[in-house]
This record gives structure tokens, sequence and C-alpha cells, in this order.
């Protein structure tokens, strides 16, 4: 297996400080709930969470897709639900990657149907090209081709998420 790199940790460093600008700024006066996606989220949520300039809250939830292997069968269930209900407050959901879209729309049906007073999407990466069901994030910190990478959160097989930077994996 070879590892290039795609993205190095200043790059993301920086656009995640521009991400959580331009957001503090969209929800001046507010406060957000962030949900991150575990487990791929947890590294970008860390750093976004630290670089808001409004007051933060921070809860998790946990997807699987039933079945097993890489090819999403587009039927999910929760793992670890949010312990805070969502009614009334703004909710920023923070993922990692979007793929074909699949876990982002049922997330977001299910999240919405709580009554949150707004609910939207960061995501720190995008593939575009790989989408089986439409979905678009409100914030997105960049488009990337369609490869597997690693690193930044993102695992193979569980391994490389504590890596700085982000890398394709062959
Ligand atoms: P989808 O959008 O429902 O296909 O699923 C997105 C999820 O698949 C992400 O939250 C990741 O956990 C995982 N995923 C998709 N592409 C990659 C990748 O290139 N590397 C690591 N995980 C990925
Ligand atoms: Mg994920």
């Amino acid at each position: 297996m070879t590892m290039k790199l795609l993205l190095s940790e200043k790059k993301i460093q920086q656009r995640v400080g521009a991400l959580a600008r331009q957001i503090s700024k969209d929800f001046s006066g507010r406060e957000l709930l962030m949900v991150g996606v575990l487990k791929g989220a947890f590294v970008f949520l860390a750093d976004l969470a630290r670089k808001m300039k409004v007051p933060v809250k921070i809860d998790f939830v946990r997807l699987a897709s039933y079945g097993s292997g890489t090819c999403s069968s587009g039927k999910i269930r929760f793992t670890k639900d949010l312990e805070v209900p969502l009614k009334g407050k703004d909710v920023l959901i923070v993922e990692d990657i979007i793929d074909t879209g699949v876990t982002l729309k049922y997330l977001y049906r299910c999240l919405r149907a709580r009554r949150p007073r707004s609910l939207i999407v960061v995501t720190l990466l995008d593939k575009p090209r790989r989408r089986k069901v439409p979905f678009q994030a409100d914030y997105t910190g960049f488009h990337i081709p369609d490869h597997f990478v690693v690193g930044y959160g993102l695992d193979c097989a569980e391994e490389y998420r504590n890596l700085g930077g982000i890398y394709i994996v062959k």
C-alpha cells in the first residue's frame, strides 16, 4: 500500500480556520450545538470547535449501515444517538467526508424531525462524483477527486486516523 499526500496539515488547519470564521459570522449572536458523526469526524470537530467564535455545545452520533463491506446498502441505523434534545436549537452536523451521501441524507432527515431551530451541515471533504443520493453540505472544506483517503480522523481498517494530513491510499 502506498500513501500520497493530498492535503497538508497546514492547508487543513487554514481551511478549518476559515470555515470556523464563516460559520461563526453566519451564526453570530447564537449558540450552536455541534453534532459530530463518529468516528471519522472527531479530529475535525475538535479543531473546528476550538476555532469557533460563538458559544458551542458538543454531542456525537454514531451510525452504521446494515450488512458489511464498503458498499453502502442504503439502510442505516444509529448505534449511538444524541444525549440532548434538539428542539429549538441551532444544530451543526459535523462530518468528515460525504461520499455516496446516503449517511448524511438519513441523519439529516432524522435530526430534522426533532424540530431544531436550524439544521446545517459542515463537511471537511466532499467526493461529489461518488454521490448516489443528492446531498449538499452548507459548508465544505475541500472537494476532492474520487480516491480513498486516510488521516485527520479518516481511517482504513481503523488505522491512520491520527495523521495530521490527508493521504490518498493505493
Ligand atoms: P456515505 O456518504 O454514506 O457514502 O458515507 C460516508 C462515510 O463513509 C464517511 O463518513 C466515512 O466514514 C466513509 N468514507 C467515505 N469515503 C471515505 C474515504 O475516502 N476514506 C475513509 N472513509 C471514507
Ligand atoms: Mg464518517
